[in-house]
């Protein structure tokens, strides 16, 4: 693949790329929406990326080719403006606008964008688009960020051009994956630990079941229970409370009259899925993937009714898990609101379960679903290029 797209790249702008990076999308195992609310996940990358390909112009021009869209784009450095919504081409113009804003001095590039991460799936294209740019542009123009800053300054184009109010959790595994292991990240102090994920020799797979959905009200929706997560903190901190890591769910049972039933609601979701993820890593540890399940099955319960951001076909992957043999557990994954579920699969019952899935969407008149058949990959790096 990689010298198909050196080679792409050649016969679009007529000579070799200076730089060639790759990032990957995620799945997160577990640890939904606590990102911005400063708790625990457990994500990992997977072996899907975008890679971006690129060489400096001499002029202020960024001129880039997408093989996805099958569309070029150009824009002139100082235009970036505030974000158009007109497309993924804002990817590349909120992380220039993100690095105008830093002060660094780029020049325009011609670069050429290539992708097998599913689109508006919940997997993360974006987070993996802005990692590719970023690094590539850190390699051109020699701007020596360490790897925390390149995941930083990712979300800093999500969240002040492109407009989601997205926590650090997708930049962040892009750039931190490493194969065959989840991130267990605390997303208040950063600090991380690689937690080994060997499915292979326990005749494990997690399948990743993409529901085809996509909602427009995705990014208010998520930007709104962002909002509810901070004023119900606000509203713990009265007693001294100042971060969801603090307080226990007995505790914030004590809470719940003055908070209201949808606040409450909304902070328990946090609360208990710190605890899930804690007890997610003790289970890894100890190889026990049937507690994993379970994990699994109550991280979805809670995102369904406390958190409520599933959908009706979200809630099908969960339904069908929790009547199959095969399946251990199985729960939405990122956003939510439609996009994509993981499922913690026995991988002899793997066709089975997939045929009960389709034989449910088909029953309920539902979009045909999709799998994706993923490996847990490494974080973003740069390709070697003939000019090395
Ligand atoms: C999206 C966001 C992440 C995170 C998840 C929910 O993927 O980009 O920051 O908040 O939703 O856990």
């Amino acid at each position: 693949m990689e010298d198909v797209l050196v080679q792409s790249y050649r016969e679009k702008f007529g000579s070799f790329p200076e730089v060639y990076s790759s990032a990957p999308g995620r799945i997160n195992i577990i640890g939904e929406h606590t990102d911005y609310n400063l708790g625990y996940v457990l994500p990992t990358a997977i072996d899907r990326h975008v890679a971006f390909l690129a060489s400096k112009r001499s002029d202020g021009i960024v001129h880039v080719w997408s093989d996805s869209f099958k569309q070029e784009k150009r824009f002139i450095l100082g235009d970036e403006g505030e974000s158009k919504q007109t497309g993924w081409i804002d990817y590349v113009k909120g992380v220039y606008w993100v690095f105008a804003k830093q002060g660094a001095s780029l020049q325009g590039i011609n670069a050429y964008v290539w992708g097998d991460v599913p689109l508006e799936s919940g997997l993360s294209s974006s987070a993996a688009f802005e990692v590719s740019i970023i690094h590539a542009l850190n390699a051109l123009f020699r701007l020596q960020l360490a790897p925390l800053e390149m995941a930083k300054l990712a979300q800093k184009a999500e969240n002040e051009y492109v407009g989601v109010k997205c926590g650090l959790m997708d930049q962040f595994i892009s750039v931190f994956g490493k194969k065959d292991k989840a991130v267990f990240l605390d997303c208040e102090t950063l600090e991380f630990e690689y937690i080994p994920l060997y499915l292979e020799r326990e005749g494990l797979r997690i399948l990743v079941y993409d529901t085809g959905v996509r909602r427009d009200l995705a990014t208010s929706e998520y930007n709104k229970r962002r909002d509810e997560a901070t004023e119900a903190l606000k509203m713990l901190a009265d007693s001294g409370i100042q971060s969801y890591k603090e307080i226990n769910l007995a505790k914030l049972d004590e809470k719940k009259s003055g908070m209201g039933e949808t606040l409450f609601r909304r902070a328990r979701h946090v609360v208990t899925e710190n605890e899930r993820v804690k007890n997610a890593v003790c289970a890894l540890r100890s190889a026990d993937f049937f507690e994993m399940g379970r994990l699994l099955f109550q991280s979805h319960e809670s995102l369904r009714d406390d958190y409520q951001v599933s959908c009706p076909e979200l809630d099908l992957l969960y339904d069908c898990g929790k009547q199959s043999h095969a399946c251990l557990g199985a729960r939405l994954t990122g956003a939510g609101f439609g996009g994509s579920g993981i499922a913690l699969v026995q991988k002899r019952g793997l066709p089975s379960f997939k045929k009960m899935i389709l034989d449910e969407s088909r029953q309920k008149g539902f979009e045909t679903p999709s799998f994706h058949d993923v490996e847990i990959g490494e974080g973003t790096r740069l390709h070697h290029t003939c000019l090395d």
